[in-house]
């Protein structure tokens, strides 16, 4: 009985370290918005073909980094869900895409977000970050009409530094 109180403590302690992801602003993770000039029914194709396309490992060793191990969670003109594992380090993160067509113009507005799994990483390498971008360069979805992005280091852990070449 009397370890226990000394347990309860500690117990407390480590489960508010671990608190839900999205609350935890040191969390690996990063926000974007892409623009095009495209219709969302385009841009929801490409990415969900491209999500497809990357899902056995062949694909790492043909594009190298980690161009491949997507996997499609669902899908519909709206919102994608998917997951990527990482080749190198071997743990998932959770991807979504918020599509949201611009009125009068053939236009539409993406929120992206990719986050880690597991809660104590904290810094990533701009793996988030690339998860995300390798998907919209490999679509050719960077080279469409009106292509935008906006993210900055608050939003996308070590997006300025990241390489997506290597991840
Ligand atoms: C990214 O990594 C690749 C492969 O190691 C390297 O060739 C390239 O120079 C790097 N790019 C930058 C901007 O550091």
């Amino acid at each position: 009985m009397k370890m226990l109180y000394k347990i309860f403590p500690l117990l407390t302690t480590l489960l508010s370290l671990s608190p839900p992801l999205s609350a935890d602003p040191f969390h690996a993770q990063c926000r974007l918005e892409w623009n095009f000039g495209i219709s969302c029914f385009t841009v929801y194709t490409s990415l969900v073909t491209q999500i497809k396309l990357w899902t056995s490992v062949d694909s790492c060793i043909k594009e190298g980094g980690e161009r491949c191990l997507y996997e499609l969670q669902s899908a519909n003109v709206h919102y994608i869900v998917a997951k990527h594992r990482n080749l190198i380090h071997n743990y998932v993160d959770d991807l979504t895409f918020k599509l949201k067509p611009i009125a009068a113009i053939q236009s539409c507005k993406v929120s992206a977000f990719s986050v880690s799994e597991p809660w104590y990483i904290v810094l990533d390498n701009g793996i988030n970050y690339c998860n995300l971008r390798n998907l919209a360069e490999g679509s050719g979805l960077v080279s469409a009409p009106g292509f935008t992005e906006f993210t900055n280091d608050f939003k996308c852990t070590q997006y300025s530094t990241a390489n997506c070449t290597i991840y």
